[in-house]
């Protein structure tokens, strides 16, 4: 990995690495994938007015997140199905959390269990994504192992009613590889996902097992079976951050699920700041979509995210080298986001103003 010096060069490297089934799984967005590249393009609507002779010597990235701290605002957004990336799957990638005292959400659709991840990585920060599914019982009891594990948020995901079209999934007529399972439902349902000879298994698995009926209603019956922080991932409007803040959660996460569930949304960094006012610092607010270096988490810090998460990035980092390609990529965008902090004029996360940036018209006024 010696040669490997940005997320581009890891991703580089799992692409030519990979099977191509699984990497286009990993790789892909919906529909004609307009929004997976706009997530990545639109950081570069930003721009940055770098401040200076400002005493930069001493930074600070640490923050403190739902009440914990992390040593610094960049965390993993959860992924599914991590094992088809490396043998340890989850349990590298939240060791690797855990080293760099950060942040793992952990999803649903796993290949190592709630249990296995708790013990792999004791001190990470973990929280644990949900999907509701049409059985109840199996979410309440999701939630209960996930409390009993030591996990320190529920992160429900609010965009994915149903499941996006990936075209190359339907093509490939995706399906986890037969010696993979999801691990945390071994012994109550389904562990595999496993293609009926039509379309994707996985958007079969969920059609058959995800609730499409969940509204607001069901934000309270999460809370009424939780104490845990909820988070609601896939907020991408003024108005449901809103109805997001009425509803009693602790945070919203601004997120098109890296652009994989409907094309044709506006890269989650253009959503951020309407959330941001519209809150009015109510709950916490955090991104993710598209970010693949530190100046992009300055931006969406600048922007009034709390924190930025990454999903394939930290996937791309399992591909090359486990836990230590996730530690290496996690270190990369930290020692990126000191130095560019640094050099715009910032010593702490904290210091970070709303002015350092610009959407890009600011400077043809
Ligand atoms: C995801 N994402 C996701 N989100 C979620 O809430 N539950 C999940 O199981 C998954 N699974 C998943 C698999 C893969 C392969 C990808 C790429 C993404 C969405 C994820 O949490 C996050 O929103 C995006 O990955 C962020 O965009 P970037 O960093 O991948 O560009």
């Amino acid at each position: 990995m010696e040669d490997l010096v940005s997320v581009l060069d890891f991703e580089k490297r799992a692409f030519e690495t990979l099977p191509r089934t699984v990497l286009d799984y990993y790789r892909s967005g919906a529909g004609k994938q307009e929004t997976l590249r706009e997530n990545r393009k639109s950081f570069n609507k930003f721009k940055l007015r770098p401040r200076c002779l400002r005493n930069v010597e001493e930074r600070d990235l640490s923050t403190v997140v739902l009440g914990e701290k992390v040593s610094m605002p960049i965390g993993i957004a959860p992924t599914a199905m991590q094992k088809m990336a490396h043998t340890q799957g989850e349990c590298a990638n939240a060791r690797a959390a855990e080293s760099l005292g950060t942040i793992f959400t952990l999803s649903t659709l796993s290949t190592s269990s709630i249990e296995e991840v708790a013990k792999a990585a004791p001190n990470a920060v973990k929280w644990y994504q949900l999907y509701i599914y049409k059985d109840r019982n199996v979410t309440r009891d999701l939630v209960s192992r996930a409390e009993r594990a030591g996990f320190k948020a529920l992160v429900l995901t609010v965009d994915a009613p149903v499941f996006g079209l990936r075209l190359a999934d339907l093509k490939n007529k995706f399906s986890l590889p037969d010696h993979l399972s999801l691990a945390n439902f071994r012994g109550i349902k389904a562990t595999g996902i496993r293609n009926s000879g039509v379309g994707s298994g996985l958007n079969n698995y969920v059609n058959g097992l995800f609730d499409s009926t969940i509204t607001w209603d069901d934000v309270k019956w999460l809370r009424s079976i939780t104490s845990l922080p909820i988070v609601l991932k896939g907020i991408m409007t003024a108005e449901d951050a809103l109805l997001a803040v009425e509803a009693g959660v602790a945070a919203v996460q601004v997120s098109n699920h890296g652009a994989r569930q409907i094309d044709g949304t506006a890269a989650s960094i253009e959503a951020l700041s309407e959330i941001v006012q519209a809150v009015g610092g109510k709950v916490e607010v955090y991104v993710d979509g598209g970010i693949t270096d530190g100046v992009d988490v300055l931006k969406a810090l600048a922007l009034g995210a709390k924190m930025a998460f990454v999903g394939r990035a930290a996937l791309w980092g399992l591909v090359c080298g486990g836990r230590e390609g996730v530690e290496k990529v996690l270190g990369i965008l930290k020692n990126e986001l000191s130095t560019a902090m640094a050099i715009a004029g910032f010593s702490r996360v904290g210091d970070l103003e709303r002015n350092l940036v610009v959407h890009e018209g600011y400077y043809s006024k």
